[in-house]
């Protein structure tokens, strides 16, 4: 068969200018379509010291209740905290186009003396994620791969307005490997505008400085002059400054607005000049989403499964690549299976040969026995008829022998 190498060399590239309508400027509407059809599926982990807001924002972003039994309309709201990594799945649907979304909420950390190792079970749970998605891929049938990796981890940073805390370079540094990292201000309602400012120049000058890698949305030059001006916006506000509230709060012109109530004012969730979350919204859901999915499969998890089969010993020299003939490969295959029957055969041949000797044996044993008593009954019967052959003639010549002669002659006496 031919190779790869010399297909490729067969098939030159041929440039023409297409003379009338052909179609496929179609494609992309058929992708389109199939895509709606099918529905997207999305998964983003929370990480961050306890208390920050992150089941809040959850709620925030996705315009839904995703947690029931957390938040209570009629009660006054009573946070209970996230002991445990609990991943939700919510199916939304926006317009017909369908979006299944699951959120890993992870606890808080923070609450300990000693909170070393605490990124340990979420980093376990990144990559348990990605042990999943392998585990499938080498499956005979990888017709239904469920994607659970996580494909975007919004991180939060404490509001203290100074600089990165040990904890978190720690953190960052431990996931920004696995996962697309999306760091983010938390409760940035509680700082003003220049303090925000000032501490995302800290926190970006701190990142560089350990070398951490922060989700970088890629520009393309085909985008159109307003996508690329969106994009650039967006990205100038990373780490994003966020508010998170999922009630509804009454400003002073009487508007109904998501926010945080305070009594000098509303702060607005949705309002881009109070902060920045419409912005995250925008491009976890708007505009990164597919591209966050995108480089989760192409880089991070690329990156984590050869490192994983490296150290399983698995490894594929880049400078002679091997190609595996099918046919070879189903021979080699063939002919082992037949030497297995043939060994497998050889065994049961002599496990059977030894139960026949065995049986022979026992039979020829019966028979010598059979031999042996035939032989002893012949010589009784042979006795038994001397003696009577004896008595006969002494009868006949009259004088019969008493018993102590017989006896004596060794004849049995009966009367
Ligand atoms: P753990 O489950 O302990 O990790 O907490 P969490 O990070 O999930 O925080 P949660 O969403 O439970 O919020 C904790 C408290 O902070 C709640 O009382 C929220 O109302 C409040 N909160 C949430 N977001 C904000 C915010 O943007 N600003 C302010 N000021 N408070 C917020």
């Amino acid at each position: 068969p031919p190779s790869a190498q010399s297909l490729a060399q067969i098939s030159s590239i041929v440039r023409k200018k297409l003379q009338g309508y052909v179609g496929f400027a179609n494609l992309p509407n058929q992708v389109h379509r199939k895509s709606v059809k099918k529905g997207f599926q999305f998964t983003c982990m929370v990480v961050g010291e306890s208390g920050l807001g992150k089941s809040t924002l959850i709620n925030t972003l996705f315009n839904t209740q995703l947690y029931p039994g957390k938040y209570n309309d009629e009660a006054p709201v009573e946070s209970p905290k996230t002991v445990e990594i609990k991943s939700i799945t919510a199916d939304l649907d926006e317009n017909g186009v369908k979006l299944r979304l699951n959120v890993v909420d992870t606890p808080g950390f923070g609450d300990f003396v000693n909170n070393e190792a605490s990124w340990k079970p979420i980093l376990d749970n990144i990559e348990a994620r990605c042990d999943m998605y392998l585990e499938q891929e080498n499956r005979v049938n990888r017709l239904k791969i469920v994607d659970n990796r996580i494909h975007a981890c919004i991180y939060f940073i404490a509001p203290t307005g100074h600089a990165l805390k040990q904890v978190d370079i720690e953190f960052m540094r431990r996931l920004h490997t696995r996962v697309n990292l999306i760091p983010v201000i938390a409760k940035s309602d509680t700082m003003t505008e220049e303090e925000v400012f000032a501490f995302k120049e800290r926190i970006l000058s701190d990142i560089n400085f350990h070398n951490i890698q922060i989700y970088q949305a890629p520009q393309y030059e085909y985008d159109d002059a307003e996508t690329i001006a969106e994009n650039r916006e967006i990205v100038s506000k990373i780490p994003f400054a966020i508010v998170g509230s999922d009630k509804e709060v009454e400003t002073e012109g009487g508007r109904k607005v998501r926010g945080r109530a305070y009594p000098w004012g509303v702060v607005e969730v949705d309002n881009e000049d109070q902060c920045d979350f419409v912005k995250l919204r925008q491009m976890l859901i708007r505009t990164h989403m597919e591209e966050l999915k995108e480089h989760t499969n192409n880089v991070l998890y690329e990156n984590y499964r050869t490192e994983k089969l490296t150290a399983m010993g698995i490894q594929q020299d880049p400078t002679v690549f091997k190609e595996v003939n099918p046919m070879q490969k189903m021979e080699e295959e063939r002919l082992q299976h037949e030497h297995k029957l043939q060994k497998m055969e050889g065994e049961m041949r002599m496990v059977f040969q030894a139960k026949v000797q065995e049986k022979e044996t026992k039979l020829k044993q019966s028979e010598e026995e059979l031999y042996a008593r035939h032989r002893e009954m012949k010589e009784a019967l042979e006795k038994q008829r001397l003696d009577l052959e004896e008595r006969k003639k002494r009868m006949e010549s009259g004088r019969p022998m008493t018993p102590e002669k017989a006896k004596k002659k060794g004849f049995s006496f009966n009367k």
